[in-house]
């Protein structure tokens, strides 16, 4: 009797540890991913005033980036960091300078002429419940002076309200306005979008924010 439920205790901590490897080995193969949404070029015979400007280790920011890009032709720039690559070696460091809220990653490019534009989008995934250290270090290094400036994120589960206020303050320090802050809540592992899914929230989200963005532009 006595063995029987040593086995019982044993066979539940293995099966434990068997589903826990399981998951984890799921997550960092999900994690190694690219998603490779339809891609977006500005037009270059019409000088944009809007420019969305996004850092993405797997490429659903960037989907959203392209889709907000699409709808307000605005230019479009890619922050590129050697710092996360889609390896093991990359999460980990990406995990450890999100939770430590790094503002100085070697970025490229880090220092860009905004002068022109009057409306900048700044996306990033949410790492460790706060915009990633690449969005951080790209503020950090540029003048929005007189900007309007609206913060997008993709994420899976949770992002908290202090870092949104924090980045909020980091651009006001550096000149800019935040008017606004969109995300997608990609969900969880084993209930998570897909990337058409992604993409269409992202073109519902954009048929109603729009208008008041340009409505808000137009009262200024
Ligand atoms: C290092 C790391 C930390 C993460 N932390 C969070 C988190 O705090 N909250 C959350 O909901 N998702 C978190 N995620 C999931 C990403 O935010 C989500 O997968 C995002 O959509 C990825 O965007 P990307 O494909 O543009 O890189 C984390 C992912 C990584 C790699």
């Amino acid at each position: 009797m006595k063995t029987t439920k040593g086995r019982l205790i044993i066979y539940t901590i293995l099966l434990v540890v068997v589903a826990a490897i399981a998951a984890f080995a799921f997550v960092q193969i999900k994690d190694r991913t690219y998603f490779h949404s339809p891609p977006y070029t500005s037009k270059q015979d019409k000088a944009s005033d809007v420019l969305v400007v996004y850092y993405s280790r797997s490429g659903n920011t960037e989907a959203m980036a392209r889709e907000i890009a699409r709808r307000l032709h605005a230019d479009i720039l890619r922050i590129e960091t050697k710092s996360y690559g889609l390896d093991f070696r990359g999460w980990l460091q990406a995990n450890g300078d999100s939770r430590s809220e790094t503002k100085q990653v070697d970025i490229t490019p880090a220092v860009v002429d905004l002068h022109r534009y009057r409306l900048i989008f700044l996306g990033s995934p949410i790492w460790w419940y706060r915009p990633s250290p690449p969005l951080w270090t790209f503020v950090e290094k540029n003048d929005f002076s007189g900007k309007d400036v609206v913060l997008f994120n993709t994420f899976n589960s949770k992002f908290k309200a202090e870092p949104i206020k924090e980045f909020q303050r980091e651009i006001e320090k550096k000149g800019g306005r935040l008017i606004d802050h969109i995300f997608i809540r990609r969900g969880r592992v084993y209930y998570q979008m897909n990337g058409k899914e992604l993409i269409r929230q992202a073109q519902n989200l954009l048929d109603k924010k729009v208008k008041e963005w340009q409505s808000l532009q137009r009262s200024r």
